[in-house]
């Protein structure tokens, strides 16, 4: 594919060069539609039975991006008292708020039960924790399955070395801390992983996942977790996540279950980055280009600041040239490395990329930015963090979330 925003007029009929003069670059450009579409779609992953979609909002918790989730009829889940504090400001309710946090304090778990919202526990420790604060409460445990997946082993969240969930071996000790304080076990989650296309791993967790959860009684809700994988390299014409083979072959594993259970608990999952990823993309000015021996670079505003899981975890995105607001034919490539502004060797964003011809003054566009892009942004060599504007269905743009000033830097200070 040549150009993929023109292939699906993502700016719908907005020239990406004006957009980029008005609002400045680096910016990070969110497209109504294809959000909405994206959440939709993952509202509907189980039909057969009572479920819900929570959007974890790690991914992008900016307010606009979550009143489309409220609307879509998404619930959410929050790894912390700010992302409670988002959704709250956003309009959810105590219901549709699942709080799934590893490792905090008493206080911050304290938010969340003073305002009803259901907790999961991540360890037998903060099972404890839960205990001596609320006791007599209704809580949810993390459970680790014992497979995990994912692009990168830092976004492995399951199997034998991870932080994360209660091991199998231990889950009669949850039954007795769960004694000891007269608490409810009403559900149970997990989280295997991020970004995964096949989903057979997914599918082997949630067997095993089922299979523990027969240990539960009079589960309430049995929480899958995320990781829904979205098609990064589009312009090699990467096909998306095979959505309608995954749900029939995990209602066909929820039939079993429900069959030795006796009932179907409400069924829940977590996506983050198929919700968001694809309806972003992040637009950046190329300020120079050289050769340093032998190698080219394209030196442009976007720094690991400002998307740092290239740097971070060796994330592919993919980069669309624009000149004059047009995408540049993609008939004869050459490699380079398109880099950032900041001063790290590490702060590259695609790496010996077949790009065309890149020039000063162009525009670099990178695709699937909506997830885990703003929400890792830091200010790092004092950068203001970028703005963020969307594209609503009407083709109007709406900024929905300022540029920081450098006012913003001293601020605290
Ligand atoms: C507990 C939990 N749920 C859901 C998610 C969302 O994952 P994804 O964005 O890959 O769907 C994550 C991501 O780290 C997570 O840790």
């Amino acid at each position: 594919m040549n150009s993929y925003i023109e292939a699906v007029d993502f700016f719908k009929g907005n020239n990406p060069e004006k957009v980029a003069e008005e609002f400045k670059t680096p910016l990070y450009v969110y497209n109504e539609e294809i959000i909405r579409n994206r959440m939709h779609a993952v509202s509907q992953v189980i039909t057969k039975y009572p479920y819900t979609a929570n959007y974890s909002i790690k991914a992008n918790t900016n307010i606009h991006l979550l009143k489309l989730a409220l609307e879509e009829g998404l619930n959410c889940d929050a790894m912390s008292e700010g992302e409670i504090r988002m959704l709250e400001a956003a309009g959810f309710p105590k219901e549709r708020i699942f709080f799934v946090p590893n490792n905090v304090s008493a206080e911050e778990m304290k938010y969340a039960i003073d305002r009803g919202i259901m907790t999961s526990l991540d360890s037998l420790s903060q099972l404890e924790t839960f205990g001596e604060i609320n006791p007599g409460g209704k809580c949810a445990v993390r459970i680790n399955p014992g497979v995990g997946a994912g692009h990168h082993e830092k976004v492995v969240t399951a199997g034998k070395k991870t932080k994360f969930g209660v091991a199998e071996e231990d889950i009669d000790k949850i039954f007795e801390i769960a004694e000891k304080y007269n608490l409810t076990i009403a559900g149970i989650n997990q989280h295997i992983g991020s970004l995964f296309m096949d989903y057979e791993p997914f599918l082997a967790a949630a067997q095993n996942f089922l299979r523990i959860a027969l240990k539960f009684k009079n589960l309430e809700f049995v929480d899958f977790g995320g990781g829904y994988g979205i098609p990064y390299h589009k312009l090699d014409d990467e096909k998306p996540f095979e959505m309608e083979g995954f749900k029939k072959a995990l209602e066909e594993i929820l039939d079993k279950f429900v069959a030795d259970y006796g009932y179907a608990p409400l069924f829940k999952s977590e996506p983050g980055r198929f919700c968001v990823a694809e309806g972003c993309v992040l637009l950046g000015r190329v300020h120079a280009v050289k050769q340093n021996n032998g190698h080219a670079y394209a030196g442009t505003d976007i720094g690991m600041n400002v998307l740092v899981r290239p740097s971070m975890y060796d994330s592919w995105h993919d980069v669309e040239v624009l000149r004059d607001g047009k995408a540049v034919s993609r008939d004869n490539l050459s490699p380079i490395n398109v880099c950032g502004n900041i001063c790290e060797s590490g702060d590259l964003l695609a790496k010996d990329r077949m790009l065309p011809e890149i020039k000063k003054g162009d525009l670099a566009c990178v695709l699937d930015a909506g997830a885990y892009g703003y929400s890792m942004c830091s200010t790092y060599n004092s950068r203001p963090r970028p703005a963020e504007v969307l594209v609503c269905k009407d083709g109007s743009i709406k900024t929905i979330r300022k540029r920081e000033t450098y006012e913003d830097l001293f601020r605290l200070m």
